[in-house]
């Protein structure tokens, strides 16, 4: 029997047939797999495996990421941190601080969210570690929030924010990830309902300034605790008389979880709900007046906003304040560009003492899904500023980009001594506004040649090399004043 080779020693023996002369073109290299015994076959993904075969040979299999995740990449990465870095600086500017925090916790802490709940029962990727703990990674960012509050007992108001991944085993589509990533706020210690408008703004404030028009802000009261009991009570009842009208996947959660059907998209339940008793008729005086200061707060700063009160939201922790805001440009199942509300119970649930809290979650994704529908916040400019393109060796250019760099200017430059038409190519990609080009004559003359790129035309000067950084700088300078 032949030993199985290693993957290793299958990719050694490859690329030793290539380098003896049997090229490197797919169709050769095909070949040169078939000479090794090689087997390259589609899985249904498309993706190509490898299959051990007679000579116990082993193709690398292509990887793709997992099913509802995705790669960003450069350039479109840039709009990542472009909003990430905004997000920060508003908040930041609020007074909420960063919190970073693990990708996974007991799955104690997120059953909190409520047994009912989509996210907990049905979506949550969770299982046993190598020391038996059961774990789950974080579907959402509240409750990992809520458990650092209740271990650290930090001074309140504690304002924090967030930038981080979420996990939800959800039917993967554009719009919703089995990975998506939220930034968000959380506010705890404070019942003042001013609070609940900076929340608010905070994040109306952000979808606003990426220039987002096609945005609504719905708004609703969950009550306080008694005001939920009673309500419940009424809607339970509500839908056990007409328990034959709703959609038969709804049917099981009338009578266990009936604020979960408020939220359904089905329409025969929709049909059901659109009639049944609303929660902003059964809130008491103190709930009524809160929301009332809530409202007048918003339209004080100008924040337009729709009262939806079937708004319960997809989490059994709210209480008074719930808020999402939509957008117009996207399909109406994904369209939720931010979701939040008030949890004044769930620092208790996780062991900590009685305090209140609001916060809201945006996803990135979705947020940047709803800025290419509208045409705004396009990728950001290049950090690279100059490309050098050296056609002498490549010292010059490892000086010159470090000298660049030091002076505080973005600088890139080709490796492996490309020709000059190719450096061009990656100087015109980098996104760089001036090219410094160092080829046999600037080095017998003690020069460079200085280039506009992009659409600014292709104007070049010679640059005596001890002056060249000092005569980007001005360049540059008079670029971003034109
Ligand atoms: P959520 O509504 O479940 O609330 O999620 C917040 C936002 O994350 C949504 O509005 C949406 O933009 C985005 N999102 C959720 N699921 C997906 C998905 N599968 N794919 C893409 N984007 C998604 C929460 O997570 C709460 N923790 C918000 C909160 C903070 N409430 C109080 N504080």
């Amino acid at each position: 029997m032949i030993a199985p080779l290693s993957l290793r020693s299958s990719r050694c023996e490859t690329s030793l047939l290539l380098m003896t002369g049997h090229g490197s073109t797919r169709a050769t290299r095909e070949g040169a797999n078939e000479r090794l015994g090689i087997i390259r076959r589609r899985n249904r993904g498309g993706t190509f495996t490898g299959a051990p075969v007679a000579s116990g040979v082993v193709a690398s299999p292509l990887f793709k990421a997992p099913k509802g995740t995705h790669d960003v990449l450069p350039p479109a990465s840039k709009r990542w941190e472009a909003l990430v870095a905004r997000f920060a600086r508003q908040v930041e500017a609020a007074g909420y601080g960063l919190v970073q925090q693990p990708v996974f916790e007991e799955i104690a802490v997120f059953q909190r969210l409520g047994a009912g709940t989509d996210v907990v029962s049905k979506e949550m990727y969770d299982f046993q570690d190598k020391g038996g703990r059961h774990v789950a990674l974080r579907p959402e960012g509240t409750a990992s929030v809520v458990r650092a509050f209740a271990q650290y007992r930090p001074p309140t108001p504690w304002k924090v924010w967030y930038a981080a991944p979420s996990f939800r085993y959800e039917r993967a589509q554009a719009g919703r990830y089995r990975q998506h990533h939220q930034v968000g706020v959380e506010a705890l210690g404070s019942a003042d309902p001013d609070l609940d408008v900076e929340v608010i703004a905070l994040g109306w404030e952000l979808l606003a300034s990426l220039g987002l028009k096609g945005v609504l802000l719905l708004l609703n009261s969950m009550g306080d605790g008694d005001d939920r009991c009673r309500y419940v009570e009424e809607l339970r009842r509500f839908l056990g008389q007409h328990r034959h009208d709703l959609a038969d996947e709804d049917r099981p959660n009338a009578d266990a979880h009936p604020l979960r059907l408020l939220d359904s998209k089905r329409a025969a339940t929709k049909a059901v709900v659109a009639a049944a008793p609303r929660i902003l008729d059964h809130l008491s005086d103190g709930a009524t007046a809160r929301f009332a200061r809530v409202q007048a707060g918003l339209a004080a700063l100008h924040i337009p906003f729709v009262l939806e009160p079937r708004l319960v939201r997809g989490l059994d922790y709210y209480g008074h304040t719930t808020f999402e805001v939509q957008s117009s440009a996207l399909e109406s199942a994904q369209s939720t560009l931010l979701g939040g509300g008030r949890y004044d119970g769930l620092v208790e649930e996780m062991g900590g003492p009685p305090t209140p809290g609001i916060g809201f979650g945006s996803g990135i994704e979705r947020v940047l899904l709803a800025c290419d529908a509208e045409g705004v916040f396009p990728v950001g400019q290049s950090a690279v500023e100059v490309y050098v393109v050296d056609v002498t060796g490549g010292e010059a250019a490892r000086q010159l980009t470090a000298e660049l760099r030091g002076d505080g200017i973005g600088a890139d430059r080709s490796f492996d001594d490309r020709p000059m038409r190719a450096q061009m190519k990656l100087a015109d990609r980098s996104g760089a506004r001036l090219a410094l080009i160092v080829g046999p004559q600037e080095v017998a003359d003690g020069t460079v040649s200085v280039r506009s790129l992009g659409g600014e035309g292709r104007e070049q000067v010679s640059v005596g090399r001890e002056k060249v950084v000092h005569h980007v700088k001005d360049a540059l300078a008079v670029k971003d004043r034109s």
